[in-house]
C-alpha cells in the first residue's frame, strides 16, 4: 500500500528519501511528503500526485549536518487524495507517518483536544503522541513512553515512523500488521516498508516483528518486542546488487515483465526436474504424504494461480483442493480439514488478508505452505515452509510474470505430491515434465503475435463490456484475463466459465459486449465452441484465442498447437496479458500505475 523511508545520519537527506521513495513508489502514488528533523526543527514537503512532483516541490533544498528523516508515499484509505491528507502528518512538534489503518480514529479523535487538518486515521496518531507526552513527567525516557503509550491505544494495523523536534537525532518505530526494516549502514540508520531502497546502501536489515517497536539514533537502536522487553535485533543479509528494475527500452516494466517470462520459467524449473519426477528440496521428504486435503488461499491475481493450482492437484495429486479467497476467509468462521495443508499464495508477502489467513490456519494447527515471491516478507516468516517464486521484483501493479510463476510453483507441486504419493504413474509424469520444460517456449513472445495484437486493440477501445470466457483450467484464465484488462483500461471485464453464461449473462449479449473466447484444442474444444455459438448468435462479437480457424470469430488470434492444457493455457496467457497492456496504452494509461490500485495492498 503505501510506502514509508526513513533515514538517521549525516548525509543529505533529501537525495536519499527521494531515492528511497522512488524505489516504493508502485506501493501507492497518490501523494508523497518528507519530513526533515534538523538542529531542533522540522520541515516538511508535500505534493499530490506522483513522486515527480515532490521532487519539484523539494527543489534545491537540502539538509547540511545531523538529520532524522521520514518520507512517504501514500494510497488513498481515509480521505481524498489531496495535500492535506499527505503524509507526514504533524501538529506542533511531530511529525508522523504511516502505512496501515487505524480502525478506532474516530474515537481517538473525539478524545483528543486540537482540530484535525485531514480526512486521515492517520493524522490522530500524531495529536495522541503530543497529548500523551504533554501529560508525561519530565525524565530520559519521557518521548519514549508517550510513543509507547500512543501504541497501546492505537487498534488496526500500522508501520509507524515518528520525529520529534524534542528528540533531535531520533527515529521512533514501531510494526503491527504491515512491513517495516530498519538497517545500520555505514552513512547512518535506514528505515523502509521493504528492503528494496537499502539493497545496494546496507548489508543487512533487521526485519521487525508484529509488536516490535522502539527508537533509533546514531548511538544505535532501542528495540522491544510486544511486552516492552529489549529484543535482540535479528538481522538478516540484504542482496548485494541492486535490484532497482530498469525499463531496459521497454515501454513500461509490465511489458518487460510480460516478457521476462521465459527466463522465469528457467529459474523456476532450475534443479526442480530430474528425468521422471519433480524435486522440491524446499519441503521435507515424507511431509506431504501426511495431508488428506489442500486449501489454497490468495488474493487477486494470486487467488487465479490458486485456482489454477487446484485443477492442477486434484486432477494430478488426487488431492481434495479448495481454493478460498483470503478476504473472505478470514471472518467465515472456516472448518478447515485438520489433517490439510494450509496454503497461501502471495506475490508480495505482504498482503494483509492473505497474512491474516495464514495466521488463523497456523492457530487452528495446520501447516502452512507459502508460494510466495519476497524472501523474508511477512508471509514468508509466518509459515512452516515456503516456496520461493524466483519471478524477480515485479514493478507493474499488474500481475505478469509472478502468475506465471505461482502457476508453475503449483503444478511441480501437484506432479511431486503425486509422485511421492504414487498416484501419478510414469507416463503421465513424465508427460508432464516433458510439457514443463516447453513452457518457456510458449511463453516466450512472438514478434508475429505481439504486432498482431497491437493492430487489433484499435478495435477494442469501447462497447460496454468484455466477457473473457474459459472452461476448466482456462476458466481461471479467463478471471485473470478480465482482470489484467480492467485494471490497467478501466473497461469493464468479466472472466466467466464458458457454461455458466446461459444461466444469465448471455442476456448481456449484443454487437458492443466483446467475447474473449479462450478456446484450447486439447481440452473441451467441442464444449467452448458451442457456448461461443450460443453467444454469436446473439450477435456477440467474438475474439476466439485459438489454434484454429473458427467461421463464427469477428477476430481471431491464433496460438500454436501443443499436445498439453498447460502450453495452450500459458500461451493464451501470454495473449491476454499483451492484448490488456495494447489496449490500455492506446486509452493512454499509466499502465505501470494504473489509478486507484497498489502494489502490494497491505491493509484490509
Ligand atoms: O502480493 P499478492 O500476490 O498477495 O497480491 C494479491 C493481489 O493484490 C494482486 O494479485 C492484485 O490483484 C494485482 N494487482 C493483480 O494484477
Amino acid at each position: 500500500m503505501c510506502g514509508i523511508v526513513g533515514y538517521i545520519g549525516e548525509q543529505e537527506a533529501c537525495g536519499i528519501l527521494l531515492n528511497g521513495l522512488r524505489e516504493l513508489e508502485y506501493r501507492g502514488y497518490d501523494s508523497a511528503g518528507i519530513a526533515l528533523l534538523e538542529e531542533g526543527r522540522i520541515t516538511r514537503f508535500r505534493a499530490v500526485g506522483k513522486l515527480d512532483n515532490l521532487v519539484h516541490r523539494v527543489g534545491e533544498y537540502q539538509t547540511s549536518g545531523p538529520v532524522a528523516a521520514i518520507g512517504h508515499t501514500r494510497w488513498a484509505t481515509h480521505g481524498k487524495p489531496t495535500e492535506a491528507n499527505a503524509h507526514p502528518h504533524g501538529l506542533t512538534h511531530s511529525q508522523v507517518v504511516h502505512n496501515g489503518i487505524i480502525e478506532n480514529y474516530q474515537a481517538i479523535r473525539e478524545q483528543v483536544p486540537g482540530d484535525f487538518l485531514s480526512q486521515t486515521d492517520t493524522e490522530v496518531i500524531v495529536h495522541l503522541f503530543e497529548s500523551l507526552l504533554a501529560e508525561q513527567p519530565d525524565g530520559e525516557d519521557a518521548v519514549l513512553k508517550a510513543f509507547r503509550a500512543t501504541l497501546n491505544a492505537l487498534h488496526g494495523a500500522y508501520a509507524i515512523l515518528l520525529v520529534t523536534e524534542t528528540r533531535p537525532g531520533e527515529v521512533f518505530f514501531a510494526r503491527q500488521g504491515s512491513p517495516l526494516q530498519l538497517a545500520q549502514a555505514a552513512d547512518g540508520v535506514h528505515f523502509a516498508s521493504s528492503d528494496a531502497p537499502m539493497v545496494g546502501v546496507c548489508d543487512q536489515a533487521v526485519y521487525l516483528e508484529d509488536g516490535h517497536w522502539g527508537v533509533a539514533s546514531a548511538e544505535g537502536i532501542r528495540l522491544f518486542d510486544e511486552q516492552d522487553q529489549p529484543a535482540e535485533p535479528i538481522t538478516a543479509p540484504l542482496l548485494a546488487t541492486s535490484t532497482a528494475a530498469q525499463k531496459e527500452g521497454f515501454r513500461y516494466f509490465m511489458e518487460k515483465e510480460i516478457y521476462e517470462q521465459d527466463a522465469v520459467v528457467s529459474d523456476i524449473l532450475t534443479g526442480r526436474l530430474t528425468e521422471t519426477g519433480v524435486r522440491l528440496d524446499e519441503l521435507p521428504d515424507g511431509w506431504l504424504e501426511q495431508f488428506t486435503s489442500i486449501t489454497l488461499c490468495a488474493c487477486g491475481t494470486s487467488y487465479h494461480a490458486a485456482l489454477t493450482g487446484a485443477y492442477l492437484l486434484e486432477r494430478l495429486a488426487k488431492v481434495p483442493a479448495r481454493v478460498e479467497i483470503a478476504s473472505e476467509f478470514r471472518y467465515r468462521e472456516p472448518v478447515l480439514d485438520p489433517t490439510g495443508l494450509f496454503v497461501v499464495i502471495s506475490q508480495s508477502g505482504e498482503t494483509a488478508d492473505t497474512f491474516e489467513a495464514l495466521k488463523l490456519a497456523a492457530a487452528q494447527g495446520l501447516d502452512t505452505l507459502a508460494l510466495c515471491n519476497v524472501d523474508n516478507s511477512s508471509i514468508v516468516r509466518a509459515a512452516s515452509h515456503t516456496v520461493l517464486l524466483r519471478a524477480g521484483i515485479e514493478k507493474g501493479v499488474a500481475s505478469t510474470k509472478a502468475f506465471t510463476a505461482q502457476v508453475m510453483a503449483l503444478w511441480l507441486l501437484a506432479v511431486h505430491w503425486g509422485q511421492v504419493k504414487g498416484v501419478l504413474d510414469a507416463d503421465t509424469g513424465g508427460r508432464e515434465i516433458e510439457a514443463m520444460r516447453r513452457v518457456r517456449e510458449a511463453v516466450a513472445i512472438q514478434p508475429r503475435v505481439h504486432d498482431r495484437l497491437h493492430r487489433l486493440s484499435k478495435r477494442y477501445l469501447h462497447g460496454h463490456g468484455f466477457f473473457f470466457i474459459g472452461r476448466d483450467l482456462f476458466y481461471p484464465l479467463a478471471l485473470e484475463g478480465a482482470l489484467k484488462l480492467k485494471e490497467i483500461s478501466y473497461l469493464h471485464a468479466e472472466g466467466y466459465p464458458a457454461g455458466e453464461m446461459k444461466h444469465g449473462p448471455i442476456a448481456l449479449a449484443d454487437a458492443e459486449l466483446f467475447t474473449i473466447a479462450l478456446m484450447p484444442r486439447s481440452r473441451l474444444y467441442d464444449k467452448i465452441k458451442s457456448n461461443v455459438e450460443e453467444l454469436s448468435a446473439r450477435d456477440s462479437t467474438i475474439i476466439a484465442i485459438t489454434t484454429e480457424y473458427f467461421e463464427l470469430a469477428d477476430d481471431i488470434i491464433q496460438i500454436r498447437a501443443y499436445d498439453h492444457p498447460m502450453l495452450e493455457f500459458f500461451e493464451m496467457m501470454v495473449v491476454c496479458q499483451l492484448l490488456a497492456l495494447e489496449i490500455a496504452i492506446r486509452l493512454g494509461n499509466d499502465v505501470d500505475m494504473p489509478r486507484n490500485l497498489a502494489k502490494s495492498v497491505t491493509v484490509e
